[in-house]
């Protein structure tokens, strides 16, 4: 997008927001549909949690995604954006067996992740399919916090309890009618990865009657310039090939499924936020802005890089920065950065603000969260209003507990 659209937009609906452009996300899409276009069956479900926002759900249904979704709030976004239920794979990590129940009565497909929930779901409900989360203890992603497939992971089912799962859906003539993986974000090597899919190829084996394999995701994008970025297209080309021979092994062609988040989202995103406040210190130029880790809190929480151009000033001479936010923690977003000189007033953009940003947001400091806008066909949308005092206190219960209490003590 260009730095006068956004800063129009910021103009506009005011600051901090959050801006999503929707040719980014399409052109994602269609990157990823094209890396895949010699597997007869593609299936690519969009993992809710990483920007939930109902337009942005609606824009995934039209492209022909299905939703990846971890919770029951998250199914009900995915119905509510027109998404049909047997286009909705719900894969919950620790939740109740009651959740799920809810979630397979909708029609959606089930995805379990642990053993007790296998044998008692499959004990109640013999006749709807299910999927099967395996963890291939393969560390495939980035750091420790997003690697989630390895052995010390909580995530899916071992691969040496196949043996287990045999016996739970042989005892209760359950059917299983996928396996799944996920290991993680950020794959660093496509080789590992492609390991990885090696395990739950021999898992599948096991299991007779399957109609799809789902690898996950963990795509990786760029976050700056030089980073590592997975090539989506040598890894198309190398699974495809991969996968056609598996389904003649098989002896049936099977649904080939993936569920990226970041990889479609990610750099469609800006967040957009105002500095408040130059402040040099004896060590440094802080850049306070309107914002904190209760909006954006990937470079706090996993340490994430993300680009902060000066738009208000793209062109101006580059000086050092530590970009920090408003809240009262340590939540510093970025330190010694070189961006073009900042003064107060000036509205910066982080870009890669389109995954795992809005959708963490909180009411830290009791500040609200921000508006999010979708730019589609060179027009802006507002697609959610920026929170006010009444959201702040719409679900607070003002007890009159403590009158007699003051009055005494007055
Ligand atoms: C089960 C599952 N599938 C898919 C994803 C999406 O991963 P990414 O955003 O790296 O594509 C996640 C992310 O946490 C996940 O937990």
């Amino acid at each position: 997008m260009e730095n006068e659209n956004l800063l129009a937009i910021s103009k506009e609906y005011g600051s901090p927001i959050y801006v999503y452009d929707s040719s980014k996300i399409t052109s994602q899409y269609n990157r990823l549909t094209d890396a895949f276009k010699k597997v007869k069956q593609l299936k690519l479900n969009y993992a809710v949690k990483a920007l939930s926002n109902i337009a942005v759900l609606k824009l995934m249904n039209s492209l022909g995604a299905g939703l990846d979704t971890v919770s029951i709030q998250e199914v009900q976004l995915g119905l509510k954006a027109g998404a049909k239920p047997n286009n909705i794979v719900f894969t919950p990590n620790g939740v109740s067996l009651e959740e799920i129940e809810e979630v397979a009565a909708l029609g959606v497909q089930i995805n379990i992740d642990n053993l007790s929930i296998l044998e008692q779901f499959g004990t109640k409900h013999p006749n709807i399919p299910v999927c099967i989360r395996m963890n291939p203890h393969v560390m495939a992603g980035g750091n420790s916090k997003i690697s989630v497939g390895h052995i010390d992971s909580k995530f899916g089912i071992s691969i040496h309890q196949i043996p287990h799962i045999l016996r739970i859906v042989e005892n209760t003539g359950m059917r299983i009618n996928g396996i799944h993986m996920h290991t993680g974000s950020d794959i660093l090597d496509i080789e590992v990865f492609l390991r990885a899919c090696e395990i739950l190829f021999e898992t599948a084996m096991n299991f007779k009657n399957l109609d799809f394999i789902d690898f996950g995701s963990g795509f990786k994008v760029p976050y700056k310039s030089g980073d590592i970025e997975t090539n989506i297209e040598e890894f198309g080309n190398k699974m495809t090939k991969r996968f056609n021979a598996f389904c003649k092994e098989y002896g049936k062609e099977l649904i080939l499924g993936f569920e990226p988040g970041k990889f479609l989202v990610s750099e469609a995103g800006y967040f957009l936020a105002k500095v408040n406040v130059i402040k040099q210190t004896t060590s440094t130029v802080f850049a306070g802005i309107d914002s904190g880790f209760n909006h954006l809190i990937r470079p706090m929480f996993y340490n994430a890089h993300h680009d902060i151009i000066n738009i208000s000033n793209p062109n101006g001479k580059e000086r050092f920065y530590s970009v920090v936010g408003y809240v009262c923690e340590t939540d510093t977003f970025a330190t010694n950065r070189r961006i073009p000189e900042i003064n107060e007033g000036d509205t910066i953009a982080f870009k890669n603000a389109g995954a795992y940003c809005y959708s963490m947001s909180s009411n830290y400091n009791s500040r609200y969260r921000p508006a999010e806008v979708l730019w589609h066909e060179g027009k802006a949308h507002l697609i959610r209003k920026r929170e006010t005092f009444e959201d702040l206190i719409k679900n607070q219960v003002d007890v009159d507990i403590f009158s007699e209490i003051a009055e005494s003590a007055s």
